[in-house]
Protein backbone atom coordinates (compact mmCIF):
# COMPACT_ATOMS: atom_id res chain seq x y z
CA UNK A 1 0.00 0.00 0.00
CA UNK A 2 1.58 3.64 -1.08
CA UNK A 3 2.39 5.81 1.59
CA UNK A 4 0.30 8.75 2.22
CA UNK A 5 1.58 12.10 2.53
CA UNK A 6 -0.55 15.05 4.39
CA UNK A 7 0.31 18.78 2.38
CA UNK A 8 -1.57 21.95 1.72
CA UNK A 9 -3.14 22.05 -1.16
CA UNK A 10 -1.63 23.51 -4.06
CA UNK A 11 -2.09 26.00 -6.88
CA UNK A 12 -4.51 23.87 -9.32
CA UNK A 13 -6.06 21.61 -7.26
CA UNK A 14 -8.73 23.77 -6.74
CA UNK A 15 -10.99 22.19 -9.31
CA UNK A 16 -10.19 18.25 -8.82
CA UNK A 17 -11.23 19.33 -4.91
CA UNK A 18 -14.50 21.10 -6.22
CA UNK A 19 -15.08 17.46 -8.28
CA UNK A 20 -14.66 15.58 -5.27
CA UNK A 21 -16.77 17.91 -3.09
CA UNK A 22 -19.75 17.58 -5.61
CA UNK A 23 -19.62 13.59 -5.50
CA UNK A 24 -18.72 13.08 -1.92
CA UNK A 25 -20.59 15.70 0.22
CA UNK A 26 -22.52 17.40 -1.76
CA UNK A 27 -24.50 14.73 -4.12
CA UNK A 28 -28.44 15.67 -4.52
CA UNK A 29 -27.18 19.51 -3.64
CA UNK A 30 -26.72 22.18 -5.63
CA UNK A 31 -22.65 22.40 -5.11
CA UNK A 32 -21.17 25.29 -3.52
CA UNK A 33 -17.96 24.41 -3.05
CA UNK A 34 -17.31 25.84 -6.44
CA UNK A 35 -13.48 25.76 -7.79
CA UNK A 36 -13.26 29.43 -7.09
CA UNK A 37 -14.41 29.22 -3.64
CA UNK A 38 -11.68 26.18 -2.54
CA UNK A 39 -8.86 28.87 -4.59
CA UNK A 40 -10.50 31.61 -1.69
CA UNK A 41 -9.64 29.52 0.83
CA UNK A 42 -6.62 28.08 -0.28
CA UNK A 43 -5.06 32.04 -0.60
CA UNK A 44 -6.83 33.23 2.27
CA UNK A 45 -4.52 33.42 5.33
CA UNK A 46 -7.58 32.11 8.13
CA UNK A 47 -8.58 29.35 6.29
CA UNK A 48 -6.72 25.56 5.19
CA UNK A 49 -6.91 23.23 2.65
CA UNK A 50 -5.44 20.52 3.11
CA UNK A 51 -5.10 17.14 1.04
CA UNK A 52 -3.97 13.87 1.38
CA UNK A 53 -1.91 12.29 -1.51
CA UNK A 54 -1.38 8.86 -2.70
CA UNK A 55 1.61 8.45 -5.11
CA UNK A 56 0.83 11.94 -6.01
CA UNK A 57 -3.01 12.24 -6.89
CA UNK A 58 -5.40 13.15 -4.08
CA UNK A 59 -6.96 10.79 -1.62
CA UNK A 60 -8.21 12.98 0.59
CA UNK A 61 -9.68 16.66 1.19
CA UNK A 62 -10.23 18.88 4.18
CA UNK A 63 -10.89 22.80 4.54
CA UNK A 64 -10.88 24.78 8.03
CA UNK A 65 -11.51 28.30 8.79
CA UNK A 66 -10.08 29.75 11.94
CA UNK A 67 -12.00 32.30 13.47
CA UNK A 68 -11.58 34.04 17.01
CA UNK A 69 -13.59 31.75 19.65
CA UNK A 70 -13.63 28.45 17.26
CA UNK A 71 -12.23 27.15 13.66
CA UNK A 72 -14.67 25.49 11.70
CA UNK A 73 -14.26 22.52 9.68
CA UNK A 74 -16.30 23.11 6.28
CA UNK A 75 -15.48 20.41 4.01
CA UNK A 76 -13.79 16.81 4.53
CA UNK A 77 -13.92 13.91 2.10
CA UNK A 78 -12.06 10.84 1.35
CA UNK A 79 -11.65 9.11 -1.95
CA UNK A 80 -13.90 5.64 -1.34
CA UNK A 81 -11.04 3.38 -2.84
CA UNK A 82 -8.69 5.20 0.00
CA UNK A 83 -11.58 5.04 2.96
CA UNK A 84 -11.04 2.85 6.49
CA UNK A 85 -7.36 3.66 6.19
CA UNK A 86 -6.85 6.73 8.85
CA UNK A 87 -6.77 9.47 6.23
CA UNK A 88 -9.49 11.36 7.48
CA UNK A 89 -8.54 10.99 10.86
CA UNK A 90 -4.80 11.90 9.59
CA UNK A 91 -6.63 15.17 7.88
CA UNK A 92 -8.48 16.34 11.08
CA UNK A 93 -5.96 15.60 13.46
CA UNK A 94 -3.14 17.74 11.40
CA UNK A 95 -5.99 20.63 11.57
CA UNK A 96 -6.46 20.48 15.28
CA UNK A 97 -2.91 20.57 15.67
CA UNK A 98 -3.08 24.07 14.00
CA UNK A 99 -5.93 25.27 15.70
CA UNK A 100 -3.96 24.59 19.22
CA UNK A 101 -0.76 26.06 17.97
CA UNK A 102 -3.28 29.12 16.77
CA UNK A 103 -5.13 29.27 20.47
CA UNK A 104 -8.09 28.20 19.26
CA UNK A 105 -9.93 25.14 21.11
CA UNK A 106 -12.91 24.92 20.31
CA UNK A 107 -14.02 22.78 15.97
CA UNK A 108 -17.52 23.28 14.74
CA UNK A 109 -19.06 21.51 11.97
CA UNK A 110 -22.25 20.37 10.21
CA UNK A 111 -22.86 17.32 8.69
CA UNK A 112 -26.08 15.89 6.91
CA UNK A 113 -28.27 14.61 9.08
CA UNK A 114 -27.93 11.21 6.72
CA UNK A 115 -24.36 10.62 7.05
CA UNK A 116 -23.92 8.27 9.71
CA UNK A 117 -20.24 7.20 8.09
CA UNK A 118 -19.18 10.67 8.95
CA UNK A 119 -21.09 10.53 12.31
CA UNK A 120 -19.17 7.52 13.27
CA UNK A 121 -16.28 9.40 11.90
CA UNK A 122 -16.94 12.38 14.26
CA UNK A 123 -17.54 10.60 17.37
CA UNK A 124 -14.72 8.41 17.33
CA UNK A 125 -12.27 11.64 17.67
CA UNK A 126 -14.61 12.70 20.30
CA UNK A 127 -16.53 15.41 18.66
CA UNK A 128 -20.17 15.51 20.38
CA UNK A 129 -23.47 16.76 18.58
CA UNK A 130 -24.38 20.16 19.57
CA UNK A 131 -27.35 20.63 17.62
CA UNK A 132 -29.78 20.50 14.93
CA UNK A 133 -30.48 22.52 11.98
CA UNK A 134 -33.92 21.83 10.16
CA UNK A 135 -33.34 22.72 6.24
CA UNK A 136 -30.20 23.64 6.74
CA UNK A 137 -28.78 21.67 3.15
CA UNK A 138 -30.88 24.35 0.79
CA UNK A 139 -34.30 23.07 2.51
CA UNK A 140 -33.57 19.87 1.63
CA UNK A 141 -31.60 18.00 4.20
CA UNK A 142 -31.16 18.79 8.08
CA UNK A 143 -27.90 19.34 9.50
CA UNK A 144 -26.56 17.83 13.06
CA UNK A 145 -23.73 20.44 14.37
CA UNK A 146 -20.84 18.32 16.11
CA UNK A 147 -18.40 20.22 18.32
CA UNK A 148 -15.19 19.29 19.93
CA UNK A 149 -13.23 21.02 22.86
CA UNK A 150 -9.57 20.79 22.16
CA UNK A 151 -8.88 21.55 25.65
CA UNK A 152 -10.10 18.47 27.36
CA UNK A 153 -7.99 15.80 26.45
CA UNK A 154 -9.77 12.52 27.39
CA UNK A 155 -8.04 9.37 28.01
CA UNK A 156 -9.82 6.07 26.82
CA UNK A 157 -10.17 3.45 29.95
CA UNK A 158 -9.91 6.75 32.46
CA UNK A 159 -12.87 7.70 34.79
C1 LIG B 1 -16.50 10.21 6.63
C2 LIG B 1 -15.17 10.02 5.89
C3 LIG B 1 -14.50 11.39 5.68
C4 LIG B 1 -14.25 9.12 6.74
O1 LIG B 1 -13.00 9.02 6.06
P1 LIG B 1 -11.98 7.78 6.31
O2 LIG B 1 -10.64 8.21 5.83
O3 LIG B 1 -12.55 6.56 5.72
O4 LIG B 1 -12.02 7.68 7.90
P2 LIG B 1 -10.89 7.01 8.84
O5 LIG B 1 -10.32 5.83 8.14
O6 LIG B 1 -9.95 8.06 9.30
O7 LIG B 1 -11.81 6.51 10.05
C5 LIG B 1 -11.48 6.73 11.40
C6 LIG B 1 -12.57 6.08 12.25
O8 LIG B 1 -13.84 6.70 11.99
C7 LIG B 1 -14.89 5.70 12.04
N1 LIG B 1 -15.46 5.53 10.70
C8 LIG B 1 -14.99 6.03 9.53
N2 LIG B 1 -15.79 5.66 8.49
C9 LIG B 1 -16.79 4.92 9.04
C10 LIG B 1 -17.91 4.25 8.47
N3 LIG B 1 -18.17 4.27 7.16
N4 LIG B 1 -18.73 3.57 9.31
C11 LIG B 1 -18.49 3.52 10.63
N5 LIG B 1 -17.42 4.14 11.23
C12 LIG B 1 -16.59 4.84 10.44
C13 LIG B 1 -14.20 4.42 12.49
O9 LIG B 1 -14.20 4.43 13.91
C14 LIG B 1 -12.80 4.61 11.94
O10 LIG B 1 -11.83 3.83 12.63
P3 LIG B 1 -11.58 2.29 12.17
O11 LIG B 1 -11.47 2.27 10.68
O12 LIG B 1 -10.31 1.93 12.87
O13 LIG B 1 -12.80 1.53 12.64
C15 LIG B 1 -15.37 9.30 4.52
O14 LIG B 1 -16.24 8.18 4.72
C16 LIG B 1 -15.95 10.19 3.42
O15 LIG B 1 -15.22 10.91 2.75
N6 LIG B 1 -17.27 10.12 3.21
C17 LIG B 1 -17.92 10.92 2.18
C18 LIG B 1 -17.86 12.41 2.48
C19 LIG B 1 -18.30 12.76 3.89
O16 LIG B 1 -19.23 12.17 4.42
N7 LIG B 1 -17.60 13.75 4.50
C20 LIG B 1 -17.83 14.12 5.89
C21 LIG B 1 -18.99 15.00 6.11
S1 LIG B 1 -18.73 16.60 5.46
Amino acid sequence: MEAIVIVPARRGDAPRLAAMSRRLVEAGLEPCWTAERIERHRRSQDSVVLTARAAGSVAGVAIMQYGDDAAHLNLLAVEPAHQRRGIARQLVIWLEDTARVAGTFTIRLELRASNRAARAFYTSLGYRQSGWVRGYYQGLEDALRFERDLAVRSVAGAG
